[in-house]
């Protein structure tokens, strides 16, 4: 198995990583109070010392008093919250690695587990989670308007703090992916609309002030997903033209990177192509994309949470596809939370080294 394409610098903006390996964003949940310990500076030290390329952080919320429905989830704002990311990144530059936080707002959630609700109720486009589920209030303009700005200080924040970029989550079916799915937009307004470019206004105003923010030089990333937890096989563009129609006004409202969410990357996207999600868009967007989704293990990660453990696999699929150039950079989630050293290892070809995921990895922040 030949992975040097892995192990090529990749630059663009104020990006400048080391290798084509980055660390997928995954929330831990080891934050109380939203603010990020010295535990969670060492453990994405950890990864960087481990020779991941570029680190995404948990998803980390914007300051809307409902934007969160988990006390231990990581804000992004607030003086302590910063404090606590300003050392993750420090941690991380001084282990030679880059990082952006990932931002976030998860929009109309289920309550969580612990009985922790915020302050407000859960906010989205029609106060619905999924079809038939409301659980929230219907965001107003001016509500729209605020979170906007919030996501607009959050960027900034990451810019001055000294992160190297900034990803806007708008995948899995929170905020941003609940305006995009008619399933969950019902407004009337100009955020809502029968079509996926009408409720693609949220997004692209989002991504117009972050832009603003950070100014051009700032690598602004996306992540997209076509699936939502309600519906793994919907797909809100259904045509290379619907994802045109979606992906290249966001591409000019000031988007660098999509970060295309598949819960496994050999999957096809459209009828008549290998092509993956990130290959499409790349192909129609002109613009870098990141593949993710069981690299380097034979089971999916939502299974993972069902307790289903996944073993190492073979690389040679991903790089068939790298090689022909259709994604820059891969994304590594699981194999990164039981292993820090897993780009090292790949690097080295110490496959025989190489660990599988089970669900005990999540119990901890994995120094070893
Ligand atoms: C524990 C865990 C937490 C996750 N949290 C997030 C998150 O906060 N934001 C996000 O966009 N994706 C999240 N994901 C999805 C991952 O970023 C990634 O897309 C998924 O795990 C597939 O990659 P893998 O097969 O390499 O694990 C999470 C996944 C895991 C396993």
């Amino acid at each position: 198995m030949n992975t040097e394409g892995l192990f090529r610098p990749f630059s663009l903006k104020s990006l400048n990583i080391k290798n084509r390996i980055v660390m997928a964003p995954m929330t831990r949940s080891f934050s109380p109070n939203g603010i990020p310990t010295a535990n969670v500076a060492a453990y994405y030290r950890k990864r960087a010392e481990g020779e991941a390329g570029l680190i995404l952080s948990e998803g980390t919320v914007i300051n809307r008093v409902s934007s969160s429905n988990d006390a231990n989830i990581p804000h992004f704002y607030g003086t302590e919250a910063l404090a606590g990311w300003k050392n993750v990144i420090d941690e991380v530059h001084q282990a030679g690695g880059s990082m952006g936080p990932q931002i976030w707002h998860m929009g109309v959630m289920d309550n969580h587990r612990s009985g922790w609700l915020p302050a407000e109720p859960f906010e989205g486009p029609s106060g619905l989670n999924r079809p038939g589920f409301n659980n929230g209030k219907t965001m107003t303009e001016s509500d729209i308007a605020d979170t906007i700005a919030a996501f607009g200080q959050a960027a900034a924040d990451a810019k001055s703090l000294g992160f190297d970029c900034v990803e806007i989550h708008g995948a899995h079916g929170y905020l941003i992916d609940q305006f995009f799915w008619e399933g969950t937009n019902e407004r009337t307004d100009l955020y809502g609309g029968k079509t996926l470019p009408e409720r693609s206004r949220f997004a692209i105003e989002v991504i117009k002030e972050v832009r603003k923010r950070v100014g051009d030089d700032f690598a602004v990333i996306i992540r997209l997903s076509q699936w939502k937890p309600a519906a793994y096989t919907y797909q809100l563009a259904k045509t290379p033209q619907e994802m045109e129609a979606w992906l290249n006004p966001l591409a000019d409202a000031g988007v660098d990177i999509f970060h295309c969410s598949q819960r496994r990357f050999w999957e096809p996207e459209f009828e008549g192509s290998d092509l993956n999600f990130a290959g499409w868009a790349k192909k129609i967007s002109g613009k870098a994309t990141i593949t993710v989704g069981s690299v380097g293990l034979n089971g999916e990660f939502l299974a993972a949470f069902a307790g289903e453990s996944s073993q190492p696999s073979s690389l040679d699929e991903l790089m068939r596809r790298m090689d022909r150039g259709d994604f820059d950079l891969v994304a590594v989630g699981r194999p990164l939370l039981s292993d820090p050293f897993w780009p090292k290892k790949i690097h080295e070809g110490r496959t025989d080294e190489l660990k599988g995921f089970t669900k005990e990895a999540l119990a901890e922040l994995v120094l070893r």
